[in-house]
């Protein structure tokens, strides 16, 4: 395929998912993609690049001519949103891991697509490693689609899975989570399940069309789980799991939720430890398919933003 497009790119953020892209891109030469400037908020942090690369003034980024496509990475629903809606009115394409962001503005996302004709693309904001987004958009028939089931929170995972195998407790457990780098900087929104269920918002759109705000899905967290459920699951061969699942009823509607659940062996997501996440889709004539990967982290998230600088060099659009 010939590629017409250089992509210069300002970049919002550099903490896990920002620098781990600056990382990967040192080791991509043949997508001539080239990071111009980095926006960042603290200026006096120390960071493994070179200063002259950050400021703190967001229209160094945004006005600049030569900035072809902005990568958002703050995850701060407000500022995100208002630097992405800029960028767009720009001309300018948009990556962004933002999955609060794009939950609760997804109506006025796809007014400004429409609006500037701009590629605007998110495929780390869930899942980040597996592409779930694009093959729900371009490989499954909406019509056809019987159902999903996954795991789209990495934290809640991984603290499950330490306090089922390793018998840690759940602070201790999630203590690890943040220490790793996948927990929220407010750990409530992966415990809780506000994480899982702004994800699920925009896989539901993409999957099925549906478009509707996270306050209206039916969500619960593992806040109420303990080690003594952990445990007799564990007697019974079974694990608990966050799962959001939707299904398509025959009346053509579709139920959907994200809720904890005995997951048996047999079952596919049985095997989504730690991390990683799992996403089993079932359609028409293909049965079901089984998506893995590590849903959080820098570099399995900086790898899906990737994904889409490779998409936008032929301007990639998702068709909604
Ligand atoms: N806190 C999120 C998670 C990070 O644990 O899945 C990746 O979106």
């Amino acid at each position: 395929m010939t590629y017409h497009k250089q992509l210069t790119i300002g970049l919002f953020g550099f903490g896990v998912v920002g620098e781990g892209l600056y990382k990967v891109l040192q080791q991509t030469p043949s997508l001539s993609a080239r990071i111009k400037k980095v926006c960042i908020k603290d200026p006096n942090k120390k960071r493994n690049a070179p200063p002259v690369l950050f400021t703190t003034d967001r229209e160094e980024l945004l006005q600049d001519e030569e900035i072809n496509v902005i990568v958002e990475v703050i995850n701060e629903a407000g500022p995100a949103f208002d630097i992405v809606k800029t960028a767009l009115l720009k001309g300018k394409s948009v990556v962004s891991a933002s999955k609060k962001m794009i939950a609760e503005h997804l109506p006025e996302l796809l007014a400004l697509q429409q609006e500037t004709g701009q590629s605007f693309l998110y495929e780390s904001a869930a899942c980040a490693s597996i592409p779930v987004i694009r093959n729900l958009e371009e490989y499954y028939d909406n019509d056809l689609l019987h159902g999903i089931k996954a795991i789209v929170n990495g934290s809640t995972n991984f603290i499950l899975t330490k306090m089922f195998e390793d018998k840690l407790d759940f602070q201790q457990a999630l203590l690890l989570a943040q220490q790793l780098g996948f927990a929220e900087s407010d750990p409530k929104l992966d415990v809780e399940g506000f994480d899982a269920v702004n994800k699920w918002a925009f896989l539901l759109t993409h999957a099925y069309g549906i478009i509707e705000h996270p306050d209206n899905l039916l969500f619960t967290g593992i806040q109420n789980i303990h080690a003594m459920d952990a445990r007799v699951a564990a007697e019974k061969g079974q694990q608990i799991k966050l799962v959001a699942q939707a299904q398509k009823l025959t009346n053509g509607k579709v139920a959907s939720f994200v809720i904890p659940q005995f997951i048996p062996q047999e079952d596919h997501l049985a095997f989504v430890k730690n991390e990683y996440n799992g996403v089993v889709i079932e359609s028409g004539f293909s049965d079901k398919q089984f998506f893995y990967g590590k849903g959080a982290g820098s570099f399995p998230t900086a790898s899906a933003v990737l994904s889409d600088l490779s998409a936008l060099r032929y301007d990639y659009k998702y068709e909604y």
